[in-house]
């Protein structure tokens, strides 16, 4: 239908009749820009957040580990595994139930890590946050502390060298867990994030340290891994796991805050 003309813009001709009338073409545009905006609201209420398929997709990966590490955890707890494991000592029971101990804390504590840094579970349930954060600080003691007597009163598979990188690390994760808890007490958030995220990349640092394994065998076929722990890429291992991750956070926090100041300055 030709439109009515007369000399002047659509609009202004509509407030002159007095008429509601739009040009059509506006009326479409507005129409369908409505349509858009009610299905992609439509759509986002029922599409997962972002953060929870980013910690669906870990938990999926880290399955195996925390299965392994959980079920063996049990096992030399309630069975006699001598024999049957390197970890299982009948002649010291008391180390070797801490060592089962530790597996399983390890595992529980595997789970709990990646779950303590949404930002969006710890805005939703702050009582989560707490409780989670509370029995992380009492699993992440425990466990270091589990590692620390085996490593230390047994020593480990790859010997003195690696005796001294993992009694590190459970040294790390105990500074870490009581540095979380500390600041947090003294309501000094900023410093209890940070450290709060040193734990939380220590503890996923141990499934990772496996996964280097299996990544490694596939590219390489096992080149520099020896049956008692000492080749070259067990040595690069033994402390890159740890303190390789801890580093890639603390250029981050750098960069996070050298941004913050430049949106600062800049207003
Ligand atoms: C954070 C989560 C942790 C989990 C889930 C975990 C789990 C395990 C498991 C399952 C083993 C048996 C080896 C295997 O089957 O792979 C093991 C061994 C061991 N863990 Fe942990 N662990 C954790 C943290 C730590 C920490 C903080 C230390 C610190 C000292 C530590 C020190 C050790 C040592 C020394 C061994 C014996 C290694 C060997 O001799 O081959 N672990 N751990």
């Amino acid at each position: 239908m030709p439109e009515p003309y007369c000399g002047r813009s659509y609009v202004e001709r509509c407030s002159i009749q007095g008429t509601s009338w739009t040009h059509p073409q506006t009326l479409a545009g507005k129409g369908f820009d409505m349509i858009q905006i009610t299905l992609s609201n439509g759509l986002r209420r029922f599409m997962p957040a972002r953060w929870l398929v980013a910690i669906v997709v870990l938990f999926v990966l880290m399955a195996g580990f925390v299965r392994h590490s959980a079920g063996l955890g049990i096992a030399g707890l309630i069975r006699d595994l001598n024999g049957l494991s390197p970890f299982y000592a009948a002649d010291a029971p008391w180390i070797t139930g801490i060592m089962f101990l530790h597996m399983f804390t390890g595992a529980v504590l595997t789970l709990q890590a990646p779950l303590q840094l949404v930002g969006a579970i710890r805005r939703r349930s702050r009582r989560f946050h707490r409780w989670n954060g509370r029995a992380m600080i009492i699993f992440g003691l425990f466990t270091g502390f589990g590692g620390i007597v085996y490593a230390t009163l047994r020593g480990t598979t790859g010997g003195l060298f690696m005796d001294i990188s993992s009694t590190s690390y459970g040294i790390l994760i105990f500074i870490a867990a009581v540095q979380t808890y500390r600041l947090a007490r003294a309501k000094k958030w900023k410093q209890h994030e940070r450290w709060g995220w040193r734990l939380s990349v220590l503890v996923i640092s141990s499934w990772l340290y496996r996964m280097h394994y299996v990544i490694w065998d596939r590219l390489t076929g096992g080149w520099g891994v020896t049956p008692d722990m000492t080749g070259p890429f067990d040595r690069f291992q033994a402390w890159g796991y740890f303190l390789g991750y801890l580093l890639l956070l603390e250029i981050y926090f750098i960069y996070a805050q050298s941004r913050k100041k430049r949106g600062l300055a800049r207003g």
